[in-house]
């Protein structure tokens, strides 16, 4: 691809760079310390947040859903996640989150969970093409009109205590004031099909709305996470994806464990990018190339970057509200992955309380 200033950052870095590596979305997984820490070490191109639910944006009183966008400089570009059934909450929180200064919004068709695809959200919308392209639509004008100058403060739904979280949020993270010039990319994340393959009827639901971007992962709603993702699928529809739409970036998601593989289905399968997710737990040199892995498993101690991380996520949310350190345990227990004496390490870990105790245990097992 020829390198030309009218290029999307997707199609950048695709141009630069030969492939695109990201991390996957992951509720309750990818936030704001773990994003951080992956891209710190993990360089990968792009970050996903956890998706965060549009009515809940638009109808909640409490403004912590906000955190799911947390986000600094350093994770650019930073693609917001979002997920819902409701055209008008995704129009406002597109517009909610170019006025944060996301790079690209993006979003969820490809949910599995009963909470999310049984209300018709998520891989749910594969079963209402009509409304998914309604809503891809509402994003699309959202960040249109942010860009014509339509203000938070005229979006109905948008309460004021949103608009001043926001506002905080933007002074903590040091974020400036987003160009309304740059519009944020849109794009979306889905699966195959409900319960068999069925890329041709509900791909050219999504090539015809001119996404920056589709991710797919190679597996149906009804497989959830079992089976395997199916990369020949994934290799046919971006036939069909660079057929219909040739601008439009195409990732492929599943099953891949490093760099290597991901590499290896770019070129088997044709894709621009892959999506790497699960294998990224604790472990967020999967994304470099073998040889740049060796050299940071020679110079790195993974305890020092789990300690790192837990004065990050304490750093981070210590003050908010309802604050606890649980999110951050299953983490401490990924980090011991393939270590002697792990599961010792690990009952001590999953049961801390601060970063100050997860040092503790780890300097009495001589870890640090
Ligand atoms: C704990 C967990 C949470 C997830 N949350 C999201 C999410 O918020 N949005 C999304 O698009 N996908 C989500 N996914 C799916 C992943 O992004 C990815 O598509 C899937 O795990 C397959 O990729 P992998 O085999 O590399 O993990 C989640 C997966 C897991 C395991």
């Amino acid at each position: 691809m020829a390198y030309n200033t009218h290029m999307n950052f997707w199609q950048k870095i695709k141009a630069e760079k030969g492939m695109i590596l990201a991390l996957s979305p992951m509720d309750g997984v990818s936030d704001y310390p773990f994003r951080s820490i992956s891209k710190k070490y993990g360089q990968m191109e792009l970050v996903f947040t956890e998706f965060a639910n549009v009515e809940g944006v638009c109808l909640s009183k409490s403004t912590q859903i906000l955190n799911h966008f947390d986000f600094d400089n350093a994770q650019r570009p930073l693609i917001a996640q979002i997920f819902g059934k409701t055209p008008k909450y995704f129009k406002q929180v597109a517009v909610l989150l170019c006025e944060m200064g996301v790079d690209g919004i993006d979003i969820n068709m490809g949910c599995p969970a009963p909470t999310v695809s049984s209300h018709g959200s998520g891989a749910g919308l594969i079963r209402t093409p009509d409304l998914a392209r309604e809503i891809i639509k509402a994003v699309q004008t959202g960040v249109q009109e942010w860009s014509e100058g339509l203000l938070l403060e005229d979006c109905e739904d948008i309460s004021t205590q949103t608009i001043a979280a926001l506002r905080d949020k933007k002074k903590f993270f040091a974020l400036e004031d987003a160009d309304r010039k740059r519009q944020p990319t849109v794009s979306v994340k889905t699966r195959i099909g409900i319960a068999d393959d069925e890329i041709e009827s509900w791909l050219p639901n999504l090539t015809q709305m001119n996404l920056a971007a589709i991710s797919l992962h190679g597996r149906t709603l009804k497989q959830s996470y079992s089976g395997r993702s199916n990369w020949e699928v994934i290799a046919k529809a971006t036939a069909i994806v660079k057929q219909n739409s040739p601008n439009t970036i195409f990732l492929g998601n599943g099953d891949v464990l490093d760099y290597e593989e991901a590499k290896q289905k770019v070129i088997d399968c044709g894709v621009d990018g892959v999506l790497i997710g699960r294998a990224s737990f604790g472990r967020p040199f999967v994304f470099l190339p073998s040889k740049q892995r060796e050299e940071f498993l020679r110079t790195h101690n993974l305890f020092a970057i789990a300690l790192e991380h837990a004065k990050l996520y304490e750093e981070t949310y210590g003050q908010k509200e309802r604050y606890n350190f649980l999110p951050m345990r299953k983490h401490l227990a990924w980090y011991t992955k393939g270590v002697e004496q792990a599961a010792l390490i690990r009952s001590e870990l999953v049961r801390s309380n601060s970063a100050t105790e997860v040092a503790e245990i780890l300097k009495k097992h001589q870890l640090i």
